[in-house]
């Protein structure tokens, strides 16, 4: 018999759709608009940067805080975007990936039997994250819009019932991954003023603030009366620069919230990999003051309204995204009955690679009938995705 038993917290997290999609992909030489990072290269006075880096011998375990002058360079674009002063020693703190950050601050905030509440569909870490720290998810729904040009919206009274005794963290993302939603300032005043009323914690998932899209603004909750001290806002170098493989996030927020997730984080990664600090330090600094915001969110724009309309054309319907590098389509009119068979369907049949939203839920059965299609890519990959989606011929018609 095996000795070779995964434990608990594990034993039922399986293989997920992601990878089977991502596998089916690359087995059938499908164009692939499934898991999101770009086909696209990072700007090459980062890349250098980080050769640079390497080649002067910054090749050392880093601080455990992470290295000064890239924790300076996030407290200076802080600054810059307007969201106050903060001190780069005791108020920023650097790990391997915004995953990291996610995974290392909840197991550092959330005791065994304490609840998080978390927005469905969920960037799926989320779930996962908060049971590995013996939390219990309490899930919030997030509703398709009603109308073309609607947004992704919840229910206030359901987010009010999410709150009991037991609550001591709130998940929230915005821009949305899976939806693209950007959430509104009231409806971040309400979260503010649950998380106020029932002293609990924040983390406020903002990986996707420079990728904007259709006159969308982002607001960091922690900028709202009453959250700086309660909430640690994420974000990730490899979604903002193009570099995902690079796994370079951070955390932002009060002293002693850095210093819960320090705690964590020096018994999980402890360091994150110094060339790359190095580099992301350039990379931050440069943007200050290069136009990179402004062109990456005209690039994006660009691939976005292009996507859109090869979507479109196709007879896939496709929800307004306001922030993320994500479209939502609907797929209600195409036959399928779950997104996931529509999804195993697309990347076989017509070689197009989507990700089945319910890889989003906790309960698939109640999903709405939409697939997710990444437009970090460049032009002619999604041509050659819209050749393809042109001469779909759905099983059904
Ligand atoms: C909402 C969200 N948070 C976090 C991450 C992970 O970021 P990183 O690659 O920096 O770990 C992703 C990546 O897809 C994401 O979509």
């Amino acid at each position: 018999m095996s000795t070779l038993r995964a434990a608990e917290r594990v034993s039922r997290f399986g293989t997920t759709i992601f990878a089977e999609i991502s596998a089916l992909a690359v087995r059938l030489g499908a164009v692939n608009l499934g898991q999101g990072f770009p086909d696209f290269a990072g700007p090459s006075w980062v890349k250098e940067a980080a050769t640079t880096a390497i080649a002067a011998d910054m090749n050392q375990y880093a601080p455990y805080q992470g290295i000064p002058r890239l924790r300076e360079a996030i407290a200076a674009t802080w600054s810059a975007q307007g969201r106050g002063e903060i001190d780069p020693q005791r108020e920023v703190t650097v790990a391997s990936g915004a995953t990291e950050v996610l995974f290392g601050a909840i197991q550092a905030l959330l005791n065994p039997g304490d609840e998080a509440i978390v927005f469905e569909p969920f960037y799926d870490a989320y779930v996962p994250h908060v049971t590995m720290a013996g939390g219990l998810p309490r899930l919030v729904r997030l509703y398709p819009p009603q109308s073309a040009t609607g947004s992704w919206w919840f229910d206030p009274q359901e987010l009010r019932a999410a709150f009991t005794p037991r609550t001591r963290l709130l998940l929230l993302n915005t821009p949305h991954n899976p939806t693209g939603k950007v959430f509104t300032r009231p409806e971040l005043a309400l979260i503010a003023q649950l998380c106020c009323e029932h002293d609990v914690l924040l983390l406020s998932d903002e990986v996707y603030d420079q990728i904007l899209l259709d006159g969308a603004t982002h607001l960091s909750i922690a900028t709202l009366p009453g959250m700086w001290e309660r909430t640690l806002t994420i974000n990730s170098i490899g979604k903002t620069f193009s570099v995902t493989g690079w796994k370079v996030g951070y955390a932002i927020g009060p002293a002693e919230l850095n210093d819960a997730l320090r705690a964590a984080h020096q018994w999980i990664t402890f360091a994150t990999a110094t060339p790359l600090q190095a580099a992301a330090a350039v990379a931050l600094e440069g943007a200050l003051s290069n136009g990179y915001y402004q062109q990456l969110r005209s690039e994006y724009a660009e691939r976005y309204t292009l996507l859109r309309e090869i979507l479109e054309q196709a007879g896939l319907p496709t929800l307004r995204t306001e922030g993320s590098y994500f479209i939502m389509a609907d797929i209600a009119q195409t036959g399928f009955d779950s997104d996931a068979a529509f999804c195993r369907w697309l990347v076989s049949e017509v070689g197009v690679a989507a990700i089945p939203p319910s890889a989003f839920y906790a309960d698939p059965a109640t999903v709405p009938l939409l697939a997710r299609f990444c437009f970090a890519k460049r032009p002619e990959t999604l041509r050659a995705a819209g050749t393809r989606l042109a001469a779909m011929q759905l099983p059904q018609s």
